[in-house]
């Protein structure tokens, strides 16, 4: 039914795929499963033909269509740290605290590189996680999400016990 031959796809220096096959036949139900930023969302949106693969086929019998339910989030600033600023509350006395967005976003797993990258271009694990950033700063008392538990333990991790109010929130 669905036909993967021999697809390489690189984002730059970055090699997704080298050289992947696989086929799914009817009535199989496949899942997968891949660490954040490892190509799971590519291949889909190969498979869909919003993204072309650098070689190889993908192939589907004609009248097939494919369903498809998005992870990814619309942001509106061209650069991660812009996007992670917007959500820092009213600042009052006018001193720069850029450096809370950064500190949150550390602890998240994003790399001073990360910072200037464009928010469309991170996987749709860290998309999320740069949710949950905007999340933590706009609310000191209570936020929620619905997210696997890596999200979870990171944003433990980030410091937000510093910014959030005492224990971090759940
Ligand atoms: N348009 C793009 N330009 C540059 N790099 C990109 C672009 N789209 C994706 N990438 C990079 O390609 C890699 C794979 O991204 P992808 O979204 O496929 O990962 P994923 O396996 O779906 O991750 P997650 O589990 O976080 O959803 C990531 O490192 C991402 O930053
Ligand atoms: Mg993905």
């Amino acid at each position: 039914m669905l036909q993967v031959t021999n697809i390489e796809k690189s984002y730059g220096k970055q090699v997704l795929f080298d050289g992947v096959s696989f086929t799914v036949n009817p009535r199989e139900r496949v899942g997968l499963v891949g660490r954040n930023g490892h190509g799971k969302s590519t291949l889909f949106r190969m498979v869909l033909g919003e993204e072309h693969q650098d070689s190889g086929t993908i192939t589907m019998p004609s009248g097939y269509t494919v369903g498809h339910l998005s992870q990814h989030i619309h942001f509106t600033e061209d650069t991660v740290i812009k996007e992670a600023c917007l959500a820092l509350p009213p600042n009052e006395d006018h001193i720069d605290e850029t450096y809370k967005a950064e500190a949150i976003l550390h602890g998240l797993g994003f790399t001073n590189d990360d910072f200037e990258r464009h928010p469309s271009s991170l996987s749709g694990g860290y998309q999320v996680r740069l949710n949950l950033q905007r999340c933590s700063c706009r609310s000191r008392t209570c936020c929620s999400w619905t997210s696997p538990r890596t999200t979870w333990t990171s944003f433990r991790s980030a410091g937000s016990r510093n910014f959030c109010g005492p224990g971090g929130t759940r």
